[in-house]
């Protein structure tokens, strides 16, 4: 199947026929249109999962246990349940049959963050765990009864540090069904021999994901039917996951999300939403969950630690010989998700060989999960950090370097690239960045107590697409249309640039499409992961068009200006349709419905099964551009100015993607700066549960960041365009701590670069 993908013709693969779309060049695509849900949230009128109110609902608080291993010897609920407000304290004692969350990737909608039985039994698997959910009449209430449950474990011997996890023995790591080791040639021979070489162990940090709206439900049942008012990236996966834990058809869970306050990834099943239906159920009242900050680093999996090799070598003439990119990370048993950091290393560089390779040590800890860029995030701090490393030593520059290497086809696979201009990013972003001015002697460049640095770094993200996508299109003889599809809006701005796309499609005005989102009652599988949202909703949408196009056209008949044309030789234009190369031939939507006496055509469809990605290799890519200044008196490092060039593919809304790309480089700065999970590794416990010691990047810590993209449309990606999500956060780690070495000769291999590194 994979072999007759990559020889088939262009023409058979989605994509093979650009998306007409991409010709368009003014007009709504490509347009910087402020975000449509914007004023609603300005003005606290949009409701989030939270804030929903239900008819005498009741607020959850849990009780999180303090062992990583064992068994719940006593469990002391009664002064809770005597406490003021109280309707209900629930524990494994009392807890419906439920079964274990469908764990992500093990079914085509499966969402859950593990796969451990929820509150079944008393025993513990990490430290951290729900042991109890009490529900009050207010969250204050709630909040005080909880903190009078007293409980006493049997401990077992857990496997809480990486050392021990490691000695145990480790396992290769496999990833959606793909084992993550691969090597082409062998490396290690080619490394010895190589003219020149690097070799180096870089380190990450566990990270907890704080996005700004906590993790939160607000949930009613009605007999056996649930509904969710939930914070979730993926609608559809989580109705069919939580129809499975309760034993429902899937079209008895109904969940809704509009608004999204951030998911980065951990926005999908937890604990949280399963106990408070499993209350609710028991309770038979609406139940509203919202997991306290330090619950969220309780019950919502980050990313996991990394150890990762570089070894690089390369000829006299700066081309590589050998890349190896191998290491281990932490993962537990009950989870699908070893941090792949490889994956960014796959496309990257032309090399002669290849050895790649992420090994898994086991750990009894909360299941850790996707976080913004999971692998790429990670992997290239380590692989950009050692291109630099490498560059120093032979005396070239870091962009030429990596120039040198650019491959003319997928080095891994030996696909064609189906667009790829980096050059062009690291070219014009050099440029406006002033790379020219960066002194390559090490700390050369002081400005009073402050030691100036430039560091530069690749970033990388594939391009995916997830099967299922599907959309309907309904349109009105009032002209009006609604597009609707079960995907999602987090902040990134889909809702707004989904509706520029649909009215551009259609040739209606923005303020005449309605686009739906957000619910599980809509057509389509959608995750809002992976980076992949645009790209599924594009091809879902252009499935439906094709349809609504054919429709339209049978109901236009023989007496429209339309007559004879076939679906292929129309598009959307001025309310209406014409012929492509003659818009003289044209009648609108109102006509032709009124004419064929409709007061509406509906049509929905499903996007084609994702094999662009198979027959070429898709990925974003971009250079990023760091200046830090480091204090030579307190080791402070600040970054002053931060540059991301990225080639992307078209950018529908610069607006909204330019605020994707900065987020994502804010995101990066914190990975590179100040984010660190503190983990004792003699409990599991996590110990900084809290904004207050858990650092993510504030106002004072972001620098002017400047966002600049070639806008090369993808000839074969939905609209020309790819994603933006997630490839914002990658290669910063690296363009910071390069920055760091060239201000100061430090070279920091250990995420992250605090001030006690650089004093
Ligand atoms: Mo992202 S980690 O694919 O939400």
């Amino acid at each position: 199947m994979q072999k007759a993908v990559e020889l088939a013709p262009d023409r058979l693969i989605p994509g093979g026929r650009p998306d007409p779309l991409i010709r368009q060049q003014h007009g709504l695509i490509g347009a910087s249109i402020s975000r449509i849900d914007g004023p609603v949230k300005v003005r606290g009128a949009a409701r989030f999962a939270a804030e929903v109110p239900l008819p005498g609902m009741l607020y959850a608080a849990l009780a999180y246990g303090t062992v990583a291993k064992g068994r719940i010897a006593t469990l002391d609920t009664g002064a809770a349940e005597r406490a003021p407000g109280v309707a209900l304290v629930m524990t494994h004692r009392n807890a419906p049959r439920m079964k274990p969350m469908p764990l992500f990737m093990t079914a085509p909608k499966a969402t859950g963050g593990n796969d451990l039985p929820i509150m079944q039994d008393d025993r513990i698997y990490w430290n951290g765990q729900a042991i109890a959910v009490v529900l009050a009449d207010t969250q204050e209430q709630a909040d005080h009864a909880v903190a009078l449950i007293e409980a006493t474990y049997e401990a077992e011997p857990a496997v809480v540090g990486f050392a021990e996890a490691r000695a145990q023995g480790t396992e290769p790591g496999m990833f959606m069904g793909q084992p993550l080791k691969m090597e082409i040639g062998d490396a290690e021979a080619a490394f010895k021999a190589a003219h020149h070489r690097l070799e180096a162990t870089y380190t990450t940090p566990r990270h907890n994901h704080n996005p700004i709206e906590l993790h939160a439900a607000t949930l009613a049942w009605d007999g056996d039917a649930l509904t969710i008012h939930d914070a979730t990236q993926a609608v559809a996966h989580t109705a069919w996951s939580v129809a499975q834990i309760f034993s429902l058809d899937e079209s008895q869970v109904h969940v809704s999300s509009p608004y999204v306050g951030g998911g980065f990834g951990s926005k999908t099943l937890w604990d949280h939403q399963v106990l408070a239906a499993a209350a609710a159920k028991l309770a038979g009242r609406p139940v509203r969950i919202v997991l306290s900050r330090e619950g969220v680093f309780r019950l919502v999996g980050g990313r996991s630690l990394t150890e990762q090799r570089v070894a690089l070598g390369v000829s006299e003439d700066g081309r590589f010989d050998a890349m190896i990119h191998t290491g281990t990370v932490s993962m537990t048993r009950h989870n699908a998700l070893p941090e792949p950091f490889i994956q960014g290393t796959k496309g990257a560089y032309a090399s002669k060989t290849f050895k790649l390779d992420v090994e898994v040590a086991y750990l009894d800890a909360l299941a850790n999960t996707f976080m913004r860029a999971p692998g790429e995030a990670v992997g290239t701090f380590a692989m950009e950090s050692a291109i630099d490393e490498l560059a120093h030593q032979i005396g070239v520059d870091p962009i030429e370097l990596r120039l040198r290497n650019e491959p003319e086809k997928d080095p891994i696979s030996g696909a064609p690239f189906s667009s790829r201009h980096i050059v062009e990013a690291y070219r014009s972003g050099a440029e406006r960045f002033g790379w020219a001015r960066r002194d390559p002697v090490p700390g050369t460049r002081r400005e009073g107590e402050w030691l100036v640095g430039m560091g530069v770094a690749s970033s990388t993200y594939p391009y995916n697409r997830m099967p299922g996508g599907a959309a309907r299109i309904r349109l009105g003889q009032d002209g009006r249309a609604t597009v609707s599809i079960a995907a999602h809006e987090m902040g990134m701005g889909t809702a707004t640039a989904q509706t520029q796309v649909a009215a551009a499609r259609l040739g209606l005005a923005m303020a005449d499409v309605d686009f739906r989102y957000g619910d599980s009652s809509l057509p389509g599988v959608v995750l809002a992961g992976g980076s992949q949202q645009t790209a599924s909703i594009g091809a879902a949408v252009m499935a439906a068009h094709a349809a609504l196009l054919t429709e339209l056209l049978r109901l236009a008949g023989n007496d429209s200006p339309l007559a004879g044309l076939s679906a292929d030789e129309v598009e959307g234009r001025d309310g209406g349709l014409a012929k492509r190369d003659d818009p003289t031939r044209h009648e609108t939507y109102a006509s032709i419905l009124a004419r064929a006496g409709r007061d509406e055509v509906s049509v929905e469809a499903e996007g084609p099964p994702p094999l662009e990605t198979q027959h070429w290799s898709m990925h974003s890519h971009g250079a990023m551009f760091c200046e830090v200044r480091v204090n030579a008196v307190t080791g402070e490092p600040r970054v002053s100015r931060f540059l991301g060039s990225f080639d992307c593919g078209r950018i529908l809304n610069p607006k909204t993607a330019a605020s994707q790309f900065r987020g994502g480089i804010i995101m990066g700065l914190g990975l590179a700066l100040t984010e660190e999970t503190f983990f004792d590794e003699r409990s599991g416990r996590v110990m900084n549960p809290s904004l207050a010691e858990y650092h993510v990047p504030v106002q004072l810590d972001v620098p002017r960041i400047e966002v600049m993209w070639t806008d090369i449309p993808d000839p074969h990606a939905p609209m020309g365009a790819r994603g933006i999500g997630e490839i914002g956060i990658t290669g910063v780690g690296a363009a910071v701590a390069n920055a760091v070495f060239n201000a100061t000769g430090k070279r920091v291999r250990d995420l992250p670069i605090t001030l006690d590194k650089l004093m």
